[in-house]
């Protein structure tokens, strides 16, 4: 039997990198998935994901643009009855110093990574409140909440990010009563197109192998893989999972545990 049997799961930025990973993995699980973003590479993905014998939809969808919002989920609601599961993945992490940071460039991260998750959960709330069963997983960082980069230029980032926890509890405790459960994943180094994507050549093979020297940083050996978080989020979207809420789980490999680098680290 499939962990997510018929269930109806929206996932946000989901054309590319982790979001199309957790629409594999909840889509492998029975699940309806409705993979929404910006860019019309939604569709192809969504396409593969079909191809692959599984359920899955797209909608083109700005998480900032709360008209579409509405519009989408409204449609799905028509269309499926329900919605299950939101995961909150949509995220912009482009790096600028504080002191070289225009209004807008913090207005939009703020708008992406945060207020996003507000629409989207704003949206998907009633119906779930009123069937009283509802799942949302939004995709925090371990940036922000638990470290840092010593290179610098995150402060926006991980301002959103510790936002994202906030905005975890503070749901969490506004709908347990309705019997929703609103967790966060906090992923350390994933591999996915924006974050590492090839070293401007376009050779897959590049990319493979930036993918297994990062890795060599990691005690587990290996950078995460989208599949990685989807697994994961599959968790906190089934039922095996209802009795967390408000908390979160970091997906990294062990990386945030070091207190120092012993690396390069090899399988042993
Ligand atoms: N990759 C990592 O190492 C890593 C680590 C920690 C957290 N994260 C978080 O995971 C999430 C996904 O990251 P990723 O690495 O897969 O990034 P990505 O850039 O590969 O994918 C993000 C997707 O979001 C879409 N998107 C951007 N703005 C949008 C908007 N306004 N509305 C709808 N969709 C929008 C993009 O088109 C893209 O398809 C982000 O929230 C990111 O902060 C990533």
């Amino acid at each position: 039997m499939s962990r997510l049997e018929g269930r109806v799961a929206i996932v946000t930025g989901a054309a590319q990198g982790i979001g199309a990973g957790i629409s594999r993995v909840l889509a492998g699980q029975g699940a309806k998935v409705m993979l929404t973003d910006i860019s019309e590479k939604v569709e192809a993905t969504a396409e593969e994901i079909r191809r692959e014998g599984f359920h899955a939809e797209y909608f083109l969808m700005d998480v900032t643009n709360a008209e579409q919002v509405e519009s989408v989920v409204k449609g799905v609601i028509e269309g499926h009855g329900r919605v299950d599961v939101l995961v909150n993945n949509a995220g912009i992490y482009p790096r600028k110093r504080l002191v070289e940071m225009p209004e807008e460039f913090l207005m939009r991260m703020f708008d992406v990574n945060v207020f996003g998750m507000f629409r989207c959960a704003r949206a998907v709330l009633p119906s779930m409140r009123e069937r009283r069963y509802g799942k949302i997983v939004n995709i925090s960082s371990v940036t922000g909440p638990m470290v840092g980069s010593p290179a610098g230029g995150q402060t926006a980032y991980a301002s959103t990010k510790s936002a994202v926890q906030g905005f975890t509890v503070g749901l969490a405790l506004e709908v347990a009563q309705y019997g929703i459960n609103v967790n966060s994943v906090m992923p350390g180094y994933i591999y996915s197109p924006s974050a590492f994507g090839t070293r401007g050549s376009g050779d897959a093979e590049d990319a493979d192998e930036a993918m297994r020297e990062f890795g060599l940083r990691i005690p587990m050996c290996r950078q995460g893989t989208p599949e990685d978080v989807g697994n994961v989020v599959l968790f906190l979207a089934s039922d095996e999972s209802s009795y967390i809420t408000g908390t979160y789980i970091v997906v990294d490999g062990g990386n945030i545990l070091q207190e120092e680098f012993l690396g390069p680290y090899e399988p042993k």
